[in-house]
């Protein structure tokens, strides 16, 4: 992900040539880093005051490590919410709604998720948030320091795994209610969607359907082009105003050119108010691109704390101030003023701390170094990023070196497709 932490190489140019000026933006794009999912936030921020809007009781499910082998290997505790407060019961076939959890601590999504929560009582159904293996309470080999030990221990965090974890405790849950009966939906939002939606082909005996939200289960190979995700982020930002995008579009060679003054990172800084002064200039700039793509996605027209606590509309909100800084105000300064709105809207942030999990072995920073690459580019005229070509050998060297394992990058396509492909059976005449 575009925050992660994954680090840069930075290519120091020794020739007498200039180096062009897109050479130099890319540096600044966090090309080694695994596609922008949650990650590093999958750590939510504590809500004691949403605990209290839903009710669930926390529950314990004793998986295999590995359904995909018949190793004697340990098995572990997957926790499950449960709630059954609206549930109708087998008698009267009432459905199962099931949360496919993502990337962190089940929790996090079970507050967040207040669709499920409003629509279950009208169903009459139960309510299921289990929690995905690695992240959270669920974790292999009796805890995180365990599971995340290296590739041998990682390894059975995958999306099929995750997948199996689910279909086998809905089967087990279902026998012990004696429900078999009762029809299953699947939910999901962001890789949760893509778990639901992938949930649904691959055990259809299971789940009578899947709403899979935010679920880019087409970007990988080849099937959209590399520049689509930043390329909407973008949008999101012109839609708002196209004097903000060029600001962000502009603000990074003004970041790279003051960097490069002597005493530049010492001002940057300052200008940014870090709690450390700068080493490089990277570091910053994956600390600005994340509040972008974060922003993107979470731009509801609601006043929202999923990832941050934030106002409604909040690109609005971070164009006004860029746009809306005094008339004086340097570039950097009204983006300053911008990421404000995300990294410190309730004011009472003292200085900002840009990374401090400089090789984060985070779950979703695995997952991406093997099953799930997602090509991502910048495209120089349509994204406001700093312009940069998908790398996939400099993608692959470094999940090398974080985590010693080779990404497939054709394995979700051939997993669970995503090429739409027109076949003609002509009949053979001989
Ligand atoms: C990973 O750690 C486990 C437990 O310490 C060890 O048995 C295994 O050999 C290690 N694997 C690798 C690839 O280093
Ligand atoms: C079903 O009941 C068994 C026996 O009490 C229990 O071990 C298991 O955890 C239950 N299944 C679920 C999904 O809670
Ligand atoms: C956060 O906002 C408050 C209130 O505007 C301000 O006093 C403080 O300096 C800001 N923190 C940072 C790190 O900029
Ligand atoms: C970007 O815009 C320039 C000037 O309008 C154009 O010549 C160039 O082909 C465009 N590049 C891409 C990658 O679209």
């Amino acid at each position: 992900m575009a925050s992660s932490s994954v680090s840069f190489i930075i290519i120091i140019i020794t020739t007498v040539l200039l180096p062009s000026l897109s050479s130099q933006l890319s540096d600044l794009f966090p090309s080694n880093n695994p596609p922008p999912f949650l990650g590093k936030h999958s750590h939510p921020i504590k809500q004691p005051n949403h605990h209290q809007q839903y009710h669930y009781e926390t529950r314990y499910f004793s998986q295999p490590l590995d359904h995909f082998s018949f190793l004697d290997l340990p098995r572990f505790r997957q926790r499950y919410l449960i709630n059954t407060e609206h549930w109708v019961g087998p008698s009267r076939s009432g459905p199962i709604f099931l949360y496919c959890g993502n990337e962190g601590d089940i929790e996090w999504f079970a507050v967040n998720t207040g669709f499920v929560w409003d629509i279950a009582p009208r169903f009459g159904a139960m309510i299921l948030f289990p929690e995905h293996r690695y992240y959270g309470d669920s974790m292999p080999f009796g805890s995180k320091e365990e599971a995340y030990r290296n590739a041998t221990t990682l390894s059975y965090l995958t999306a099929e795994q995750a997948l199996a974890d689910f279909a086998v405790l809905i089967t087990n849950l279902k026998k012990n209610l004696s429900a078999e009966g009762c029809p299953v939906v699947l939910f999901g939002g962001s890789y949760g969607g893509m778990l639901a939606a992938w949930m649904r082909l691959k055990y259809p005996h299971i789940a009578i359907g899947a709403l899979a939200s935010s679920a880019p289960i087409l970007q990988f190979e080849d099937i959209v082009p590399p520049e689509t995700f930043y390329n909407i982020v973008s949008n999101s930002f012109k839609r708002e105003s196209s004097s903000c995008f060029d600001t962000i579009k502009n603000s990074w060679n003004a970041l790279t050119s003051e960097g490069q003054k002597e005493d530049g990172l010492k001002q940057l800084s300052k200008t940014f108010h870090l709690c450390q002064e700068l080493t490089s200039v990277q570091g910053l700039s994956d600390w600005l691109n994340s509040a972008y793509s974060y922003l993107a996605m979470v731009n509801y027209p609601y006043p929202s704390n999923f990832l941050m606590p934030l106002p409604g509309h909040p690109i609005r909100e971070v164009c006004k101030k860029i746009d809306g800084s005094p008339a004086r105000s340097s570039i950097l300064e009204r983006i300053f003023n911008g990421v404000s709105v995300y990294y410190n809207y309730t004011g009472e942030v003292d200085c900002f701390q840009l990374d401090d999990d400089p090789h984060g072995m985070d779950g979703w920073n695995w997952q991406a170094c093997t099953e799930m690459v997602m090509p991502m580019s910048s495209d120089r005229n349509t994204s406001m990023f700093p312009a940069y070509d998908w790398d996939y050998s400099a993608f692959r060297e470094g999940c090398q070196e974080d985590f010693q394992v080779t990404p497939r990058p054709r394995w979700i396509t051939t997993e669970f497709g995503g090429h739409v492909r027109q076949y003609n059976m002509l009949p053979y005449v001989g």
